[in-house]
């Protein structure tokens, strides 16, 4: 049996001259290590385009170098954490900086899954460190409480900003923190908040991010204990909050009580304009080109998801230099689409994808692409009626009707609620409205006969 290629003496060979001190060297490493040719055997196989210390695998490889450049000009798996690749949300973040500026307001962050909240909580933060805030930034779990996440806050906040430590005693000067006053015991938002109403010199951020996830109703409730606390003594600490949730209701339904300390901020999808901008930024940074039509599709098909723009400048940037190209055309996004709807694919289940396809071969993606987009729009809900009304006609609305409740039926919608103005509904999966919509635009392709760039390279 051969062995693995690494443990494989690479110097047997016969009747050859005897390696000089750098071959020596060379031969001494394992073929990992080795920047050498491949055995022919596995040159066709994929392999990384670049050393793992972001170098090109050669020096005059431009298409490499653009390469790299890429991975920090769109991030779709990241939120953007420098200020020249984030794009629009000036209202959103100016709204945000003059709440907690000029009303000393809490504030809670609110939209869909990859609709840029991290994102705008980056930019926030990087504006709160500027103007000389403590900005302590935390991202809730599952398992989330509040004696955890205020423990770790109070790590951050130096004690020289306790009043009764001045900057000389001993204990500020070690750099201890407020975490050294807490009790060993669990942290209480009263203590806590105590803690606070003795802060002077500075002011402070506190941003809990992915508050949905925090499954625990006891912290949500200490959490609006300490928000009271804070705004009854005017205590020179501000929290921000964050999470999936259609409206405020649904992420702080326990801060009744202290709603009127609180602005709630509504993250909407980004206007064409916004999403040209994420596109223009990435391309400074990349020094990869997009062709107006190709920007067009990308605008159309992110319909203002900036997740989606992202997704899709980056897969379909990628095919361009995989053709050796710098430019991207309309085909390196259908094929970048196509790569989406694949990834979106697996996480939608077998049964759902055969009836959604099932139902795309009876009736076309046109009315299905408008209940899909109705709910992408609408922060995953959707109303019936209105859908129907956008139809296109009696026949067609009837269509609409009758598609909402064979999905019903299928259990992919499920009904949320019937408030009498009209039924609502909400796909049980969330990858199913974005895949629907994604095979409707495929279709805008076709119809232009735009083939998809890595089918056509075959
Ligand atoms: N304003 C923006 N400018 C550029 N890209 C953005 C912007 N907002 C979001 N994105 C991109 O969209 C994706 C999702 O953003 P993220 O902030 O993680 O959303 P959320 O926290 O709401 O799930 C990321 O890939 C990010 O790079
Ligand atoms: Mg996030």
């Amino acid at each position: 049996m051969a062995l693995p290629k690494l443990f494989r003496s690479s110097n047997k060979r016969k009747g050859q001259p005897a390696p000089d001190a750098a071959q020596k060297l060379r031969l001494a490493l394992p073929d990992m290590f080795q920047q050498a040719a491949p055995a022919s055997s596995s040159a066709d196989l994929p392999r990384f385009s670049a050393s793992a210390a972001d170098q090109p695998n050669r020096r005059d490889d431009r298409f490499g170098a653009a390469r790299m450049k890429l991975r920090n000009a769109y991030t779709p798996s990241q939120p953007v954490f420098d200020r020249r690749m984030f794009a629009g949300r000036l209202n959103v973040l100016k709204a945000a900086i003059r709440s907690i500026e000029d009303q000393r307001l809490h504030l809670v962050i609110y939209g869909e899954r990859g609709i840029g909240k991290t994102s705008l909580l980056h930019m926030l933060a990087s504006a709160a460190r500027e103007a000389r805030y403590i900005v302590v930034y935390s991202s809730c779990g599952a398992a989330s409480n509040f004696d955890e996440t205020f423990r770790a806050v109070a790590s951050d906040i130096p004690l020289l900003f306790h009043s009764d430590y001045a900057p000389t005693t001993a204990e500020a000067e070690t750099g201890s923190s407020l975490a050294s006053l807490l009790p060993t015991r669990k942290v209480l938002p009263r203590q806590f908040g105590d803690l606070c109403t003795k802060l002077t010199g500075t002011r402070v951020l506190i941003i809990l991010d992915e508050f949905d996830r925090a499954e625990s109703l006891e912290f949500r409730r200490d959490l609006a204990e300490l928000i009271k606390i804070l705004s009854d003594r005017s205590v020179r600490v501000q929290l921000v909050i964050a999470g999936v949730a259609a409206d405020l209701a649904e992420l702080v339904e326990h801060i009744p009580s202290v709603r009127r300390n609180i602005l709630a901020i509504p993250v909407p999808l980004m206007p064409a304009e916004e999403i040209g901008e994420l596109v223009t930024n990435g391309e400074r940074t990349s020094g990869i080109t997009v062709t107006p039509s190709a920007r067009d599709h990308i605008v159309a098909i992110s319909a203002g998801s900036p997740y989606i723009a992202s997704l899709l400048c980056h897969h379909a940037a990628l095919d361009a230099i995989d053709d050796q190209r710098l430019d991207v055309l309309p085909s390196d996004v259908a094929s970048a689409l196509e790569q989406a709807l694949g990834e979106l694919g697996t996480r939608i289940s077998k049964n759902t994808m055969a009836q959604v396809h099932r139902l795309v071969n009876d009736t076309g993606t046109d009315l299905l692409s408008l209940i899909a987009s109705a709910s992408l729009s609408g922060g995953g809900e959707f109303d019936a009626a209105a859908v129907e009304a956008k139809a296109g006609g009696a026949t067609k609305a009837a269509r609409c009707k009758s598609i909402v409740a064979e999905l019903a039926a299928q259990q992919i919608l499920l009904q949320e609620r019937d408030d009498g103005f009209g039924k609502r509904y909400a796909f049980i999966e969330d990858a199913v409205p974005s895949y629907l919509w994604f095979l409707a635009q495929q279709q805008t392709f076709r119809e232009e006969d735009v083939a998809p760039q890595r089918v056509r390279a075959r």
